[in-house]
């Protein structure tokens, strides 16, 4: 059976541990973060639903120790702070990168062999970092944002149809950012049919700019970032790994010409299996879909070269 380690107990963290363990996705869950305690006690507190919620998956919290984390099938980071009302995910990168950067080279020592979920933000740059950093195959490195930003734009999809989310199919590819992701409404549909040619087209924009602000709206009513569906997304991304789903899911990785780009980690749909991601989906998009994707590689490309200035890669 499977081991898998969430780096980092707090909200989004402890949340995606949670989901995991009540899919018993793994034989062991390895919480761990630098907080004294934090990982122990959560970590417990998730055992003790074992028998209320008919899971058998031992979870095990622990303070910085990485040994503890050893041999692990994938490895999910959301290590580093959540943005407050107010910031951009690119503000955290001061703070974020130093913390990732380290964080992913402890993680190899100890499980070369995982898969690495990259969920800390700002995540597109978080995830080329731990790419360039662990010169793992580029296949190994997966950053979690567009199945979470997809999933908010089902949700206000549904909310605009009032029709049941799982009814709704949608794709949002780009960067995971407030004005860099791009929800692709030509593709989304309800059971089928386009959703354009149900819902006017102010209220198709209207969701598309309700879904690029979905996290930071969330972050003004919480003062922090939000966490059920970040953890829920990671959870979801893991699952399809961890039992070899082969679902198309939009994730943050590694281009080499697809979609136009390359020296760039961001979000396209990829078949995700046993193996990471496994090859990227052509959308065939069209001209203007072209252009706000290239726009958002340009700024997330921007925010990379952060990473030269700070001297971490
Ligand atoms: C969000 C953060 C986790 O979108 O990126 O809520």
């Amino acid at each position: 059976m499977s081991k898998i380690t969430v780096i980092g107990a707090g909200n989004v963290g402890a949340t995606c541990a949670n989901v995991m363990v009540q899919k018993e996705l793994a034989s062991e869950i390895v919480l761990l973060d630098i907080k004294e305690g934090v990982a122990e006690g959560k970590a417990l507190d998730m055992m003790q639903t074992a028998t209320l919620l008919g899971f058998d998956t031992r979870v095990i919290g622990v303070t910085s120790d990485y040994s503890k984390t050893a041999d692990s099938d994938v490895v999910v980071i959301t290590s580093g702070i959540p943005r407050k009302p107010g910031m951009t995910r690119e503000d955290l990168i001061g703070i974020n990168a130093g913390i990732v950067k380290d964080v992913a080279q402890n993680v190899l020592k100890f499980s070369p062999n995982a898969i690495i979920v990259v969920i800390s933000n700002p995540m597109d740059t978080m995830t080329y970092l731990a790419l360039k950093t662990t010169g793992l195959p580029k296949n190994r490195i997966i950053g979690m944002g567009g199945i979470l930003d997809s999933s908010r734009f089902k949700c206000y999809l549904s909310l605009a149809l009032n029709a049941p989310a799982s009814d709704i199919q949608g794709v949002v590819i780009g960067g995971h950012g407030d004005t860099t992701m791009i929800p692709l409404a030509r593709f989304a549909t309800y059971n089928g049919v386009p959703v354009t040619s149900i819902l006017d087209s102010e209220t198709t924009n209207k969701v598309v700019a309700d879904t690029m602000v979905g996290g930071a709206t969330l972050t003004k009513f919480l003062g922090t970032s939000a966490w059920y569906a970040p953890g829920a997304a990671g959870a979801a991304l893991v699952e399809a790994i961890i039992r070899d789903e082969k679902k198309v899911y939009p994730c943050c990785v590694a281009l080499d010409g697809e979609y136009g780009q390359k020296d760039i980690c961001i979000g396209v749909p990829v078949v995700i299996g046993k193996t990471g991601w496994e090859k990227v989906v052509d959308f065939k998009l069209n001209a203007e879909e072209q252009a706000a994707f290239n726009k958002s590689a340009e700024a997330v490309r921007s925010m990379n070269s952060v990473l030269k200035d700070m001297n971490l890669i």
